[in-house]
This record gives structure tokens, sequence and C-alpha cells, in this order.
């Protein structure tokens, strides 16, 4: 097998190519269009799979592809892609420059590249099994905020099925016990910042592999931990994701637990009750 980090040039090279072009639909206001009823596309997400696509099949034919705008090859090749064309559909959509490029390749079950590329900060993060992760070309490593109650925070919501997301209660807890959560709207990114130590941690509910095929190899090589949530192993399909700095993982699985355990902990103060005190 030709070097994992070999990889990282041709698709730094893609990953912008396509940056480039997402900035062009978005510099010009794209239409929306529904994929359920919080679920956006654009024809931006449209054009940058095909042009991804097209490169990868130039340069490694006999690959498969899984793009999230309906690439599928299956050759049984034991080459694969996982492509998010634009991750942050949402926020792109309405002019909020936060969304990226995600492009990671797996070789016999294993992601073994994988780069991120934000083309409105022109910040492409990368990472190659056992080489490390990078930032623009500079090595980067997870935070050192030991504790909870230190750490600065990220989620995100479905927009698929929202009423069924139980996210909320875990936002609510986490916001208690730490500096505070926030909810950027791009996994992808959102995975990239937790390895280069912007963020301590990140969870998801109900993300797909091109969300975090590239983001989790890049936290693991920048020194984190990825698990499930109950700190069993991450596993390409299993959608819940738990990304942490490795120093608050323990802390933040104990939290998860406690939620899932139906423990009594603060519940958040009633509207209701807001009302009457500011009145009087
Ligand atoms: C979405 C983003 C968002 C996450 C959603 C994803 P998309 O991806 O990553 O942050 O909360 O679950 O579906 O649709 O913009 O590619
Ligand atoms: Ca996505
Ligand atoms: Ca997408």
């Amino acid at each position: 097998m030709t070097s994992p980090g070999n990889f990282i040039s041709p698709m730094t090279t893609i990953a912008r190519e396509a940056g480039g072009l997402l900035m062009n639909y978005f510099n010009n206001r794209v239409k929306i269009e529904y994929k359920g009823e919080a679920d956006l596309v654009t024809e931006a997400d449209r054009a940058s799979e095909e042009l991804i696509t097209g490169r990868i099949r130039e340069l490694w034919p006999d690959h498969d592809i899984v793009g999230e705008e309906g690439t599928r090859t299956e050759s049984g090749s034991d080459w694969r892609w996982y492509i998010d064309p634009l991750d942050g559909t949402t926020n792109f959509a309405h002019g909020f420059p936060v969304f990226c490029v995600s492009m990671a390749l797996e070789y016999k079950g294993e992601r073994i590249a994988g780069v991120i590329y934000d083309p409105s900060r022109n910040e492409l993060f990368a990472a190659s099994k056992g080489g490390g992760a990078t930032l623009n070309g500079r090595t980067i490593t997870v935070s050192a905020t030991a504790t909870l109650r230190e750490s600065l925070l990220a989620t995100g919501f479905p927009s698929r099925k929202r009423h069924q997301n139980p996210n909320i209660h875990f936002y609510h807890q986490l916001t208690l016990r730490s500096h505070g959560v926030r909810r950027p709207g791009s996994a992808a990114l959102d995975l990239a910042y937790v390895s280069c130590g912007r963020f301590d941690a990140f969870w998801e509910f109900n993300l797909n592999p091109w969300d975090t095929a590239a983001g989790v190899l890049i936290v693991t090589e920048a020194g984190g931990t990825v698990t499930n949530f109950t700190g069993g192993p991450f596993s390409i399909d299993s959608r819940e994701v738990m990304a942490s700095n490795t120093l608050v993982h323990e802390e933040l699985l104990a939290v998860f637990h406690s939620i899932f355990a139906g423990e009594p902990l603060p519940e958040p103060a009633l509207p209701r009750v807001y009302l009457q005190s500011r009145k009087s």
C-alpha cells in the first residue's frame, strides 16, 4: 500500500478546489431546496460532490466512493472514500460562514487519511494514519484542559426527526458544568476544532459516516480520544460520536451515564416561573 501520508497532498488540492467552488456559490447566494422538513440542500452541495468525485475517479479509478449527495460506487475495492461535499449546509444557505469540505480515505475498513477544508478562513486540517495532524501544514494537538469545569464544548442537533432527539438534556447539563457548549452547525469542523484545541470536547447523536470519517482520524492523530456514548469504540456507522482531548473523556462519559440513567439532576427553570418573577 502507498504510505497514507502520500494521499494528503492530492486530497488537499481537491478539497481546496471544492472550497473555492463553494465560496463562489456562497458569495452569490444560493437557492434553498429541502431533503426533509429542516434538512437543506443546495446546488453548491451537488456541484462540490461532482467536482470531488470527478477528481477521485481521474486519480484513483478503482476506488469506491460514498458521497452524501448520492454518489455510491460499490465495486468491493479495498479503498473507499467518504465525502461530505459541504458540511454545514444550513449555515451556508443562510450566509453564516461556518461550513467546510470533508474527505476521508479508508483502506481495508480503516480510515488512513482525512482532510477538512474551511474556505471562509482558509484553514485546512489534515491527518494520515500514524502521521499526526496538521492545520495548514503545522502540527496540531488537542488541548491540555484537565477538567470539564474549565472546558469549552460543542455539540450539534440533527435536522431529521428532531422531535425524537434527546440532546437538549445533554446540552443543558453540560452547559451547567463547563465554560459553555457551542453549536456551530458543522460536525466536521467541530471535530477539527477539538483536534487543534479550540474545543475540549464535542458530541453528537445521529451523524453519518461522511460527517465523521475525516474528523475522527484528525482528532485521534492529534492525541484525542473518540468513543461512542458509553465509552465503547467508535465505529464508522455507529452514528454517535464523543470526541475529546482525552483528559476530560472519563468525566464526560460519567455525565452521560448519569443522564442516561435518569439520575436526579438540575432541571431548567420553568418559563412560567420566570414570567411570574418578572411581573412581581
Ligand atoms: C450537518 C452538520 C451539522 C450536524 C448535522 C449534519 P450537513 O451536516 O454537520 O453540524 O448537526 O447533524 O447533518 O447536512 O450540513 O452536511
Ligand atoms: Ca454533514
Ligand atoms: Ca453535507
